[in-house]
């Protein structure tokens, strides 16, 4: 079973044409990064396999699932195995660190949102969280507003939770574009260090070459909307890399091509 499948993946936005046939299979426990340069179309890729945006054409797969071909129910099912770090931490500010925690546990808790505010919290999910806050090292801030802690603690606050959510796969859109290079490093570090240990395949964009080197098992390696590179680490080189940062890079610049159109499929098990 792969974890993450693309095939033939297409997006537009009215006149530009963001994705252009993207072809590629994750397997399980792998840990990708994904490169490119600004505006090639990496965020969007990432929007498109969780579903956070719909496709254009060709097909997107969680765990051999067709997002394209499942119901709204399957969807929400397949998208709580996904857990997402962004650039920005997205902690609700003025909430305690340990609540935005709890938060992670809002696709499985019985009455949603309600279910994960503190006082209503099962024992069992209450504890969870403070053991993912632990894992961060940030238990002695449960009960500090999210807005007091620097920005390499408040994406470890987002690591915590996505931990909470129990994901199968972890998609981290610039996990550390935000942060100075030595809190950058650290929560790099941490984040991998995570995900290996619980064997969750990921999905890492990164912009500074040096630290992805480090990373990575695999590299993909995006330019004007297409999968250029798709190579695993020691078939990878800082020159090979840099090429993708070469000539015509971004694909608002680029006339669209001719889009497949979705079709059903037969649905797989
Ligand atoms: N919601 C949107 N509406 C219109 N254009 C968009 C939207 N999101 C992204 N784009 C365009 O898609 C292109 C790729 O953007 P993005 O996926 O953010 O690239 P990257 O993450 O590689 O920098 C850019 O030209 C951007 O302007
Ligand atoms: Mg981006």
């Amino acid at each position: 079973m792969a974890a993450v499948q693309v095939a033939s993946l297409h997006k537009r936005f009215k006149d530009i044409h963001v994705l252009r046939g993207l072809d590629f299979t994750v397997q399980p426990g792998e840990g990708v990064v994904l490169l490119g340069a600004n505006g090639c179309g990496k965020s969007t890729m990432m929007r498109c396999l969780n579903g956070l945006t719909p496709i254009s054409g060709g097909h997107t797969y969680i765990n051999d699932r067709c997002l394209q071909n499942a119901s709204r129910k399957e969807v929400r099912q397949l998208r709580r195995k996904v857990g997402v770090v962004f650039q920005k931490f997205n902690l609700v500010n003025n909430l305690s660190v340990y609540q935005n925690v709890l938060y992670g546990a809002i696709g499985r808790s019985p009455w949603g949102l309600l279910s994960t505010m503190s006082p209503l919290a099962s024992a069992e999910e209450r504890d969870k969280a403070m053991a993912c806050l632990e894992r961060v090292s940030l238990a002695d801030k449960a009960n500090q507003r999210a807005e007091e802690l620097s920005g390499g603690q408040q994406q470890r606050v987002a690591i915590a939770r996505m931990l909470m959510q129990e994901p199968e796969i972890v998609l981290a859109d610039e996990p550390i574009a935000s942060l100075d290079p030595k809190s950058g490093r650290e929560v790099m570090e941490l984040l991998w260090d995570v995900v290996r240990e619980r064997g969750l395949t990921v999905i890492c964009t990164l912009h500074q070459l040096d630290i992805a080197l480090e990373y990575g098992d695999r590299f993909l390696g995006m330019k004007a909307g297409m999968i250029e590179i798709d190579a695993p680490r020691k078939e990878v080189s800082k020159d090979l890399l840099n090429t993708l940062y070469q000539g015509q890079v971004r694909v608002d610049t680029l006339s669209p091509v001719a889009t497949p159109t979705t079709q059903p499929q037969a649905a797989n098990a």
